[in-house]
């Protein structure tokens, strides 16, 4: 499988200031992900995972260590590269056609065409009467789809979720899980998916990185060759979590 992301002795230190003191948050930091990979993220509160997909996605710089894209050095925003965070970030002046058409403004395409675009994802993500409906008046759910569907009509090649899930009840959690499924197989691009949830992670992930506490190093990546489509009662599945929390428990 190629390559998609290195990451080469990835170091944060968040610098002190007066009285605050430093914070080491990453500790050298190697590992790759395959393109393709669905690739899950979990450790403990406050270890470093916002931080990492915000180094990755170029938002905030490492203070050592490099990113590799296909090959090339990221060190800044490269539109690549697609984030969806937990809180939903939908304008709430804009509509739910508005808000997925965001995502093709910065890359200057045609109004008419972004809006095409944009009823096309409408449609694909089930939120066809809701087209013209303010964010307030959308559930958890709904208003993640939008949030992944603004994501994804720029075309990324990796999609950065941080805790995407994390708001919603249990029931559109799992709808969602399996809804970002088959987005994820349709288009076949990258994901690295942060979460606190140990089974959320196993289900979804071709992979699982346990991190430790700061300053975080990798404690474990699990390969979770479990065929797809997964039932969620799998008593393999079931093993892998069985692990996974055992290895968190002594952190
Ligand atoms: N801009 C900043 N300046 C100083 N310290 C920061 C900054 N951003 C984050 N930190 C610190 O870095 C550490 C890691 O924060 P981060 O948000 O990446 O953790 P996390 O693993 O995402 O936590 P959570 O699971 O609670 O979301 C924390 O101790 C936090 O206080
Ligand atoms: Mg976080």
């Amino acid at each position: 499988m190629a390559l998609s992301l290195k990451l080469s002795g990835l170091t944060k230190i968040f610098p002190g200031n007066g009285t605050l003191q430093w914070v080491p948050v990453l500790d050298s930091i190697d590992w790759h992900i395959e393109k393709g990979q669905f690739f899950s993220i979990v450790g403990p509160s406050g270890c470093g995972k916002t931080t990492l997909l915000r180094i990755i996605a170029g938002l905030e710089p490492a203070s050592e260590g490099s990113i590799l894209l296909n090959g090339e050095s990221i060190t800044q925003y490269d539109r690549r590269i697609g984030l969806v965070f937990q809180e939903f970030a939908l304008f709430p002046w804009r509509t739910t056609v508005q808000n997925i058409e965001m995502g093709l403004e910065i890359r200057g395409v045609s109004k008419r065409e972004r809006r095409a675009e944009a009823l096309k994802y409408v449609r694909e993500f089930g939120l066809a009467d809701f087209a013209n409906t303010y964010p307030r008046m959308l559930s958890g759910g709904m208003k993640q789809r939008v949030a992944i569907a603004r994501t994804l009509i720029a075309n990324p090649e990796v999609v950065l979720m941080d805790e995407p899930f994390g708001s919603l009840d249990s029931q559109s959690r799992m709808e969602m899980q399996n809804f970002l499924l088959e987005v994820w197989e349709q288009r076949k691009v990258t994901v690295i998916f942060v979460t606190h949830n140990v089974n959320e992670a196993v289900y979804l992930g071709d992979r699982v990185m346990v991190l430790s506490k700061r300053p975080t190093r990798i404690m474990e990546v699990f390969d979770v060759n479990i065929p797809r489509p997964r039932e969620r009662s799998d008593p393999e599945l079931t093993d892998f979590r069985e692990e996974i929390f055992g290895l968190c428990a002594r952190l």
